[in-house]
């Protein structure tokens, strides 16, 4: 199934939109104005493992700062839209499963947002949602046919084919994260093992260094944890590389294999016109995508991979808020 987006917007109204994206660590709300710009926001904590419950809570908590910082009632809002990191039926704005958030297995939350607040609510994958914001406002403006990837605690897909989000027959589509590229690899939220995520996002990539460390490897991790080394990010492996740490370097570039291989397959299955990769870890920039890069453009069939850009996600960590701001104000969507 194909959801339209209008490549103009069709604009429903003169209201702003307050938005969410609930990943498996952070929970932000923004305020957003029909051509896109953020002119308020909120950031907490998820708190996954305190359960729906806690978390919707958490999110009623979010919307309410901003329509106070925006001095805005709901009725002044044309739609609360909510990007979740998660495998949605968006029909009826359900939660069927979330690898990151225990407990979210078919929990409905588009009717208690609207009961809370009385304005319609949509809700969709937050990946789902970072690729219609980069469609509509971002790197893959002016395209067709795009893939986009979210690197960070998991590993997000959205896919816009032919001017449209494909979503599936019944739920959410594109589980890039969980295409399983390593069948010994190890094991993922999800009950598999080897998913793409399992390999190349950034709760990977903090692992992959902490079990280095564990077996004896030297880095300068340690001393920037003050040998806390269950402490590590990905952020900080970032760093080590770019001083030159060999064990930081090598983690990344295994992050990197993985990943090519991910875009390798999702170039011979959709050949793009664009792959964007969003999400916090996409701050390594060419650090991770050059060898990735190279890895696609070598590997794949020369005519698919003729014109192929792959770019970091133009409206960064910002994709999503602002994608669920499009999805909500574009009717056809619906
Ligand atoms: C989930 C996706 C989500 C992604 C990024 C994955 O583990 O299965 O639904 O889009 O993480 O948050």
């Amino acid at each position: 199934m194909n959801k339209k987006i209008n490549k103009n917007s069709e604009a429903v109204g003169e209201h702003p939109v307050i938005t969410a994206d609930i990943g498996g660590t952070s929970l932000r709300v923004a305020l957003v104005s029909q051509d896109g710009t953020i002119l308020h926001r909120y950031q907490g904590e998820t708190s996954a493992v305190e359960g729906p419950r806690v978390v919707t809570e958490r999110l009623f908590a979010g919307i309410e700062a901003v329509l106070e910082e925006s001095r805005l009632l709901p009725d002044g809002l044309q739609a609360i839209s909510i990007a979740f990191a998660g495998i949605i039926d968006m029909d009826r704005g359900i939660v069927t499963g979330a690898p990151h958030l225990p407990g979210w297995e078919n929990v409905p939350l588009k009717e208690p947002v609207e009961k809370r607040f009385s304005v319609p609510v949509f809700v969709l994958n937050d990946a789902d949602a970072a690729a219609i914001g980069e469609y509509r406002y971002g790197a893959g403006k002016g395209l067709s046919n795009i893939i986009l990837l979210t690197l960070g605690t998991g590993i997000g897909g959205g896919i816009i084919h032919d001017g449209k989000l494909f979503t599936g027959s019944a739920v959410s589509a594109a589980e890039f994260g969980h295409m399983i590229v390593k069948d010994d690899g190890p094991a993922c939220t999800c009950g598999r093992n080897g998913c793409l995520e399992t390999l190349a996002s950034g709760t990977a990539i903090a692992a992959e260094a902490k079990l280095r460390i564990a077996g004896g490897e030297k880095s300068v991790l340690t001393g920037m944890t003050g040998g806390r080394t269950e402490d590590i990010t990905a952020e900080m492996v970032h760093r080590a590389a770019l001083d030159g740490d060999s064990l930081a370097e090598a983690v990344i570039e295994r992050a990197a294999y993985y990943l090519g291989i991910g875009i390798l397959n999702l170039v011979a299955v959709f050949n793009p016109e664009m792959v964007i990769i969003g999400g916090s870890v996409a701050e390594m920039g060419e650090l991770l995508f050059g060898p990735a890069r190279a890895m696609v453009m070598e590997k794949s069939f020369k005519a698919m991979v003729k014109d192929l850009k792959i770019v970091t996600a133009r409206l960064g960590n910002d994709a999503g808020l602002v994608g669920a701001a499009a999805c909500a104000f574009e009717t056809a969507i619906r």
